[in-house]
C-alpha cells in the first residue's frame, strides 16, 4: 500500500464541505473589496522565491522543496503567494498605467518542509490578497481590515490583530544595528538556530520559537524607538485609521515576521495566543527587488487550513449540507428506465437527486434514503406508471401523494 507523504492530507467528506463554504464566504468578500482572483504557477524559478523571500530566511533555507527538473533547471514548489504574484505583476508590466491599485486575491496550495504538527503541514493552503501601487497608509488599513472582516465573518470574533512596524529602510538597518550591540554579550544563552539568526538577519531572533520567553528577547531593543519620524507618524495614523474602523489590535513590540521583504506595517492574527492563524505587512521594495519598477505593495495571507481547525475548536457552526433532496427506488426494468429519465430531469432541474445504480433490493435502497437523509423519495411502480403517476413521500412528514409524472418538478419546487 502506499500512504500519503509526511504533512498532507486528503480533502473529502465534511472537510470538503466545509472548505467550499468558507471559499464561498471569502470569495464574496474579496469582491466587497474589489479584488479580482489569481492563481499562479505550483512551481517557479527557484530564484524568484530564494530571491524575493530572502536567501537568509529560515523558510528558503530549511523550509523550500527545490529541485532540478529534467531541462536542468532550478525550480522551487510555491511556498508562499506574494513572490508569485509580483512575478506575475512586473511579467505583464501591470505597472505602467497605474491609475488605480491592482488588487488580487488567491487561494492556493503551498509546499514547505517543516516539522508537521497540528496546523503545520508541508502541503497548506493560503487564502492571501496582495495590493499594487498605493503607499497611503489607507491601502494599510484596507488590507488590516479585510484580514479582520475575513476571520470575523467566518464566526471567528475573538481574534486579535496583532501589529508592529518595522519602518522604512533607514529605520530598519538603525533597528538592525542596534539588536546586534544588544544581542552579542547574550548571543551564547540563545540557541543554535538564534546564534545564526545573529549573522544573517537579527531580527529573526525576535520571534524565535525556541526562545520565546526568554528575558534576553523580551527586553530586546524595540522597533517602535527605533523609526524616524516620517515612519513614526506613518505608523500612528495607521492605528487611528484602525481605531475609526473599530479593529482590535495590539501592538507587538516584537513582531518582525519571517520573510525579509516587509517594511513598514507587519501584522498576524492570533486566537487565544495561539500560533498565527495568518500574517501580512508591506513590501515597498519587493517589486523592485524581482526586476520591475519600485511599486509599493501591501498584502496578508492566511493560513487556511489552520483556521478551518480554529473554526472546528472554537465550535463555530459550519453550514454544509448533509442531506440530499430526492432518491428515486425502482425494482423492474421498465421502472428502471424511467428512473434514468427521472433523475436526469431532477438534477437538470436544480435537485440533488440519488438513485441505486449497484442493483440493490428495494429493502436496500430505502436503507439508503435514510442515509442519505433524503427529503423525499419516489417509489417507482410499473402500475402507477401506466397511467403516468409517480408516488413521492416526503420524508420528514411521512405524507404519500400520488402525481402526475409531468408535475414533478413544479410540486417539488412548491414543496421545497
Ligand atoms: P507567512 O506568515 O509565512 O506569510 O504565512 C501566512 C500564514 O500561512 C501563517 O500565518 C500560517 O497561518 C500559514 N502557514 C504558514 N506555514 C504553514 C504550514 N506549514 N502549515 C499550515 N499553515 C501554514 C506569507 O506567506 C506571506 N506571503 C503573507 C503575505 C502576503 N505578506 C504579504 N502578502
Amino acid at each position: 500500500m502506499i500512504t500519503k507523504q509526511k504533512g498532507t492530507y486528503d480533502i473529502y467528506g465534511d472537510l470538503a464541505k466545509k472548505r467550499a463554504y468558507v471559499n464561498d464566504v471569502l470569495a464574496a468578500l474579496c469582491e466587497k473589496y474589489n479584488y479580482g482572483y489569481i492563481e499562479t504557477p505550483v512551481f517557479e524559478a527557484s530564484e524568484l522565491f530564494h530571491r524575493g523571500v530572502g536567501e537568509s530566511t529560515d523558510m528558503v533555507k530549511k523550509e523550500t522543496y527545490d529541485f532540478q527538473d529534467r531541462g536542468e533547471r532550478s525550480i522551487t514548489l510555491r511556498p508562499e503567494g506574494t513572490a508569485g504574484v509580483v512575478r506575475w505583476f512586473v511579467e505583464n508590466k501591470l505597472y505602467g498605467n497605474m491609475t488605480d491599485p491592482v488588487k488580487v486575491f488567491y487561494n492556493m496550495k503551498m509546499y514547505r518542509y517543516e516539522r508537521p504538527q497540528s496546523g503545520r503541514n508541508r502541503e497548506f493552503t493560503q487564502w492571501g490578497f496582495e495590493c499594487f501601487g498605493s503607499d497611503d497608509v489607507m491601502s494599510d488599513a484596507e488590507v488590516v481590515s479585510l484580514a479582520y472582516n475575513a476571520y470575523r465573518l467566518l464566526g471567528l470574533d475573538d481574534i486579535t490583530i496583532k501589529i508592529n512596524s518595522l519602518g522604512d529602510t533607514e529605520s530598519r538597518d538603525n533597528y538592525r544595528a542596534a539588536l546586534k550591540e544588544y544581542f552579542a554579550p547574550h548571543i551564547k544563552d540563545l540557541c543554535p538556530d538564534c546564534q545564526d539568526r545573529f549573522e544573517r538577519n537579527p531580527l529573526r531572533i525576535l520571534d524565535c520559537k525556541f526562545d520565546a520567553g526568554n528575558e534576553i528577547i523580551t527586553n530586546a531593543p524595540k522597533t517602535l524607538d527605533y523609526l524616524n519620524a516620517e515612519s513614526k507618524e506613518r505608523f500612528d495614523k495607521l492605528l487611528s485609521m484602525l481605531d475609526m474602523m473599530d479593529i482590535n489590535y495590539e501592538i507587538d513590540t516584537n513582531l518582525v515576521r519571517g520573510l525579509d521583504y516587509y517594511n513598514h506595517m507587519v501584522f498576524e492574527v492570533v486566537l487565544n495566543d495561539s500560533y498565527a492563524l495568518g500574517g501580512g505587512g508591506r513590501y515597498n521594495g519587493l517589486v523592485e527587488t524581482l526586476g520591475g519598477p519600485s511599486v509599493p505593495g501591501v498584502g496578508f495571507a492566511m493560513g487556511y487550513d489552520r483556521t478551518i481547525l480554529a473554526m472546528e475548536e472554537n465550535g463555530v457552526n459550519i453550514p454544509i449540507n448533509d442531506s440530499i433532496d430526492v432518491y428515486v427506488l425502482y425494482v423492474s426494468d421498465t421502472e428502471k428506465e424511467t428512473a434514468s429519465y427521472l433523475v436526469q430531469d431532477l438534477r437538470l432541474n436544480g435537485f440533488i437527486t440519488e438513485t441505486d445504480t449497484m442493483n440493490k433490493s428495494l429493502k436496500a435502497q430505502f436503507k439508503s434514503v435514510d442515509r442519505y437523509n433524503s427529503k423525499y423519495m419516489i417509489i417507482l411502480n410499473d402500475e402507477d406508471l401506466k397511467s403516468n403517476k409517480i408516488k413521492i413521500k416526503d420524508n420528514k412528514t411521512k405524507e404519500e401523494e400520488l402525481i402526475g409524472i409531468n408535475d414533478l418538478v413544479d410540486y417539488l419546487d412548491m414543496h421545497m
